[in-house]
């Protein structure tokens, strides 16, 4: 089952190399933020406290999420709503929870059964969830392009508040206890400042 795992901050590009590279390799993907997102979104929904983990975990375990070109949630389309600025104020303390992780965790290592791996992102995916990876690579990028990139992205208003938030989340995705954002020690780590997508696609490539 060989899984290529992507981890990295926000704005580090490991998206679009994700996917690129699962394009370019003919396999599937799976983007794993969209998982946490879906969580945090049907606990908006649900009008259940962010900081709430067993309930939190018990709305997880029970909630239907389909992750694919379009994220279905309950059934329900939630592709635009998952990227929405009230669900990534909360998503971070949402991923916190331990019990939250193990009941997504059980549902990528399943994903990745049943497609017989694939190019997986995330923040975890080769320290907890496929330690045995055949590849890990972590991306980063300058605090400046990830803000820029960001902003892009969402058609924020203004970098210096997408900057805030980016510095926000790492702060909390990197210090919890549980599966924090870091490299595992056997990924290669990528800056991907200044570089474009096709070049950095073409190193990931490189590595298999
Ligand atoms: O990649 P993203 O920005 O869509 O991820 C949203 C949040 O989900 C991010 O702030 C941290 C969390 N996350 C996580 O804890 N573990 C993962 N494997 C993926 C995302």
């Amino acid at each position: 089952m060989p899984v290529v795992a992507i981890d990295g901050p926000a704005g580090s590009g490991k998206s679009t190399v994700a996917r690129a590279v699962a394009r370019q390799l003919g396999v599937a993907y799976l983007d794993t933020g969209a998982m946490y997102r879906s969580v945090a979104l049907a606990a908006l929904d649900h009008g259940i406290d962010p900081s709430d983990g067993p309930a939190l975990a018990k709305l997880a375990g029970g909630l239907d999420i389909d992750v694919g070109d379009r994220v279905l949630v309950d059934g329900a389309d939630a592709t635009t709503a998952i990227r929405g600025a009230d669900v990534t104020a909360v998503v971070s303390t949402v991923s916190a929870h331990p019990e939250v992780r193990a009941e997504l965790v059980r549902r990528q290592r399943q994903w990745a059964e049943e497609h017989g791996g694939g190019v997986v992102e995330g923040r975890d995916i080769g320290t907890v969830v496929f330690p045995d990876a055949g590849v890990k690579v972590f991306l980063t990028a300058s605090e400046e392009e990830r803000a820029r990139r960001r902003q892009r992205d969402e058609q924020a208003p203004d970098v210096a508040t997408v900057a805030a938030d980016l510095a926000r989340r790492d702060s909390l995705d990197a210090s919890r206890a549980a599966s924090p954002l870091r490299p595992a020690d056997d990924a290669v780590v990528i800056d991907t400042t200044g570089r474009t997508v096709d070049d950095v696609v073409d190193e990931v490539v490189g590595l298999l």
